[in-house]
């Protein structure tokens, strides 16, 4: 498995396939490439310096040990593992279910090798009832997973006082204690208090890791190795990554350039960043780091303090399926974009597509042929007639997809995104803006101490029906 390589494809962002008004010309990318550079060593100080642990989360050997022994207690008992969470206490979990298990794995029990696996990422009463009815009667094989680095997220903790009131009604504090382990910081927060006054098993989120650069700790590492996937193949996939994104030549290093052609069409009209995978497992990776690109680089202050107000705008797409949405803005529309396709090479299987009734030879060239065939064959295209109207493209290029490519994925990413941090002259790893939202949640639903910005909310909670038609 460890053989299996992801790379970064980029001729097709050159002046030479798209022309020198959209594409990058050969002194362009020299001069990208001595910019790129300081930022390079500025990341690497950086993580020298401790500021930046998410870098060495793949070389941690107590973070899987412990999140293994957990799983091997799980193993047997186990039959609905729940994640309760929100944003990067989610995503990643989410991301690595899709990319690396079955397609119908909730569904088909040949097809599983773990428990049943369920996110909640949200606080919707509809959803959150439906699966609230389903579990009822099953809650002796369920487990659940509260993931929370502070304990403060309204929509964690509502899930889990929900399903505490459950797990005590039903099965006691014994069973409370049992069915809940927290993932949460080492030593402080409201969900650490909880955790150990109630004697809940736990597991740590690092300190200074943020949610969306934790996929690789226990916050995404638990479901992961309780849902069967190879976490220590997703490790030493990072490992990799690490060993090629840590250098300092610019052209031997795939998240230095990969953050080198992001801000270059930033700054050339270009604020819209793509990503579409040609594999529907790989569609909830697009979700994962539309999180990590927004939230790490949309920033209204540069490092010095000056207002700057700057970030690339991710947006998800799906080949083929987004082909028939979503194509026709991207090749006609404004030309303001950067593609990125994932691409998988071979795929763990294949379909032949059936033969063709006699009343319909139309539909031959499609008979006895592998869907893969198809699929990567519709991504060819849809680049081909972008790269017609001059729209850049950059490829992912899996060999093929397992917990190996996975994470040499999370990790390029990941570094790129630091990179592009220093590039674009912000911080990266801070996310204010965020913060007002929780606040006013927080004012809106009576929280003590949040009083004067409820008075605030008001004007704009009044419907002025004026307005309304
Ligand atoms: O990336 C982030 O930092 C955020 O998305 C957090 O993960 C999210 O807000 C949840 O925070 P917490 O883990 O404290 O509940």
């Amino acid at each position: 498995m460890s053989e299996a390589k992801l790379s970064l494809y980029y001729k097709n962002v050159t002046a030479e396939v798209i022309g020198e008004e959209h594409g990058i010309t050969k002194v362009q990318f020299d001069r990208m490439a001595s910019r790129t550079k300081p930022a390079i060593e500025k990341v690497n100080s950086a993580r020298k310096a401790g500021r930046t642990p998410y870098r060495d989360l793949p070389y941690n050997k107590d973070y899987p040990a412990s999140v293994k022994k957990i799983a091997d207690q799980l193993a047997g008992t186990c039959e609905n593992f729940v994640v309760l969470g929100i944003g990067g206490s989610a995503l990643g979990n989410i991301a690595l279910q899709t990319a690396l298990n079955p397609y119908m794995y909730n569904l088909d029990d040949r097809q599983r090798k773990g428990p049943r696996l369920f996110v909640f990422d949200n606080v919707d009463p509809v959803q959150l009832g439906s699966f609230l009815d389903w579990i009822q009667g099953r809650l002796d094989g369920t487990f659940f997973n509260v993931i929370s680095k502070s304990g403060r997220t309204a929509e964690t903790a509502a899930q889990f006082l929900t399903i505490r009131k459950l797990l005590l009604d039903r099965l006691g504090p014994d069973g409370l204690r049992d069915h809940i382990i927290a993932t949460t910081a080492a030593s402080q927060g409201t969900m650490r208090q909880i955790t150990d006054a109630a004697g809940f098993r736990s597991l740590t989120v690092p300190d200074g890791v943020g949610g969306r650069f934790s996929v690789l700790s226990p916050v995404g590492l638990l479901s992961a190795a309780v849902c069967g996937i190879d976490i220590d193949q997703l490790l030493a996939g990072a490992r990799d990554m690490d060993a090629r994104t840590i250098g300092c030549d610019f052209f031997a290093n795939p998240a230095a350039i990969n953050a080198a052609i992001n801000c270059h069409y930033y700054d050339r009209g270009k604020p819209i960043s793509v990503m579409m995978p040609y594999c529907h497992a790989l569609k909830d990776m697009s979700d994962w780091y539309r999180q990590l690109w927004a939230e790490s680089l949309g920033k209204s202050k540069s490092l010095d303090g000056a207002d700057i107000f700057v970030g690339p705008t991710p947006v998800k797409a799906l080949g083929a399926t987004d082909q028939h949405s979503q194509v026709q803005l991207y090749r006609e529309g404004p030309n303001d974009k950067l593609f990125t396709f994932l691409q998988v090479n071979e795929f763990d299987r294949d379909v032949q597509i059936g033969p063709t009734p006699d009343c319909a030879p139309e539909l031959g060239y499609l008979a006895g042929a592998n869907m893969s065939k198809l699929l990567n064959s519709e991504k060819l295209a849809t680049e081909y007639a972008l790269l017609h109207d001059k729209r850049p493209c950059l490829t992912v290029t899996f060999d093929r997809l397992n917990a190996y490519t996975a994470g040499q994925f999370i990790y390029l990413f990941e570094v790129t995104t630091s990179i592009a941090g220093v590039l674009f002259n912000i911080d990266a790893y801070d996310q204010p803006a965020v913060e007002l939202g929780k606040e006013a949640t927080f004012a809106l639903m009576g929280r003590e101490g949040f009083e004067q910005l409820g008075q605030k909310i008001s004007p704009v909670a009044r419907i002025d029906s004026d307005y309304m038609v």
